[in-house]
């Protein structure tokens, strides 16, 4: 079948990248443990880092006068030639990290607006009990309120340090195996709404804001 890899795959394209600046980020690596996975499942990968994404603090002035930044230009550029997104996010006081939302929100007001629609995964890796979880509801919303499909199942890394190898892979291969896993099913709905498209789903921006020719921003 035309565009279906050796595996009976056809072709998904995700964007995968961790929400850390830092060099040694163990967000980091368990990003690239998940696009190393989901390329041998079959998906396309575009890898990118939080740098290129990076902008400065949002300002309505600076958007006015000169425009959305490159950063966030850059992310709308890489999402609109995905056809999904994993993020792995630190989580900063039980939340996202700032600067994540901050690229969120200066690549939101491009129309169409990239997000939706999008199929998303989060993962995250912290060295707490609870790996990060938490940072990961907060990020939901955003996502959510954006139209981006975000997958029920997360994967969160508990204790990321010593869960992590030298090598830049998981200690545990149970952990390994809940984690291709996941993405396994994940790559399923995005092949699935991307090659069979059976569901539309429109993307209101305000509560009693109705759907119409004139508001609708599903395509
Ligand atoms: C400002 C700040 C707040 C943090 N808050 C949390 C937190 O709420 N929960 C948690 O598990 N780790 C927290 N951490 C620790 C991070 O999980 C840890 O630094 C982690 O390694 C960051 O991800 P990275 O390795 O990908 O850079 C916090 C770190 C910073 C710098």
């Amino acid at each position: 079948m035309d565009g279906m890899d050796d595996r009976g795959r056809q072709e998904v394209r995700v964007l995968v990248f961790a929400a850390s600046l830092r060099e040694d980020s163990t967000n980091s690596r368990l990003a690239r443990i998940a696009a190393t996975a989901l390329e041998l499942l079959g998906a396309t990968i575009d890898y990118a880092t939080m740098r290129e994404f990076d902008s400065p603090s949002y300002d309505q002035d600076v958007e006015d006068s000169e425009g959305i930044p490159a950063g966030a230009a850059e992310l709308r550029r890489r999402l609109e030639a995905a056809d999904a997104f994993v993020i792995a996010s630190p989580e900063y006081n039980a939340a996202m990290p700032g600067m994540l939302k901050n690229s969120i929100d200066w690549a939101s007001p491009f129309r169409p607006q990239p997000f939706n629609g999008r199929h998303c995964m989060l993962l995250s890796a912290s060295p707490s009990m609870v790996g990060g979880n938490r940072g990961l509801w907060s990020l939901r919303v955003p996502l959510e309120h954006l139209g981006a499909r975000v997958y029920p199942d997360m994967f969160s890394l508990a204790q990321a340090p010593a869960q992590l190898t030298a090598d830049g892979q998981l200690a545990s291969q149970e952990v390994h195996e809940r984690l291709v896993t996941t993405l396994s099913s994940f790559l399923d709905i995005v092949e699935a709404t991307r090659h069979y498209p059976c569901a539309r789903k429109a993307w209101v921006e305000f509560l009693g804001e109705q759907p119409s020719p004139a508001t609708s921003r599903a395509e």
